[in-house]
């Protein structure tokens, strides 16, 4: 069974849907590990919940981000961990893991990239007037929301009649594909590990 960590900074809508996934057996994987950069953060309330292991740092008691993520190494060699999944995590992979996890990390981003990188994807897009809005799921390289996709779907806005339904069925899309998409990656890390 491989072994995931995932890393949030936030609400953790999409980390309880792992969760919730690997409970209802649809993703054949462990959820061993959340680490998160907001102490605070709603996701480790769920991570309590489940009994799921919690690395939380304060990114400002470091003085760069090799040193915090030497930390967070260690924490996930602890855990042999497989694959990093990041679920709102609002910070840029530094080379420490990026060397370490070569093709294994992941993030979800709601838009159709490569357009609208960054924050609030969403609406930079509605700002641009689009019609199609979407989620792509990648791999992380060490620039913004640039890796090779793995998945994406698009959404037709043009029914829709505030930022919040959009907003909703974004997230819905989400919560279906990101566990979808965790799955095919580590079927391939499977296939892989067999050649
Ligand atoms: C999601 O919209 C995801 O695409 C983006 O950050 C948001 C995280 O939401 N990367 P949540 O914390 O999983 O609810």
């Amino acid at each position: 069974m491989k072994r995931i960590a995932v890393f949030a900074s936030g609400f953790g809508s999409n980390f309880q849907s792992i969760i919730d996934n690997v409970k209802q057996n649809k993703l054949n994987a462990t959820v061993e590990l959340l680490v998160t950069d907001r102490p605070n953060c709603m996701a480790i309330a769920r991570a309590k919940q489940e009994k799921i292991e919690v690395y939380s740092f304060d990114p400002k008691q470091y003085t760069n981000k090799k040193d915090y993520e030497s930390i967070i190494l260690s924490h996930l060699k602890k855990k042999s961990i497989d694959l990093i999944v990041l679920a709102g995590y609002m910070r840029l992979i530094g080379d420490t893991l990026l060397k370490q996890y070569p093709g294994r990390i992941i993030n979800i981003h709601p838009s159709m990239l490569p357009k609208y990188k960054g924050m609030d994807a969403i609406g930079q897009a509605l700002c641009a007037n689009e019609t199609v809005l979407g989620v792509t799921v990648h791999y992380v390289n060490k620039e913004v929301d640039s890796g090779r996709i793995i998945m994406q779907e698009s959404l037709d806005i043009t029914q829709m009649k505030s930022r919040d339904e959009i907003e909703e069925k974004i997230h819905q899309i989400e919560h279906m594909m990101y566990p979808k998409a965790i799955q095919k990656v580590l079927e391939e890390l499977y296939i892989e590990s067999l050649d």
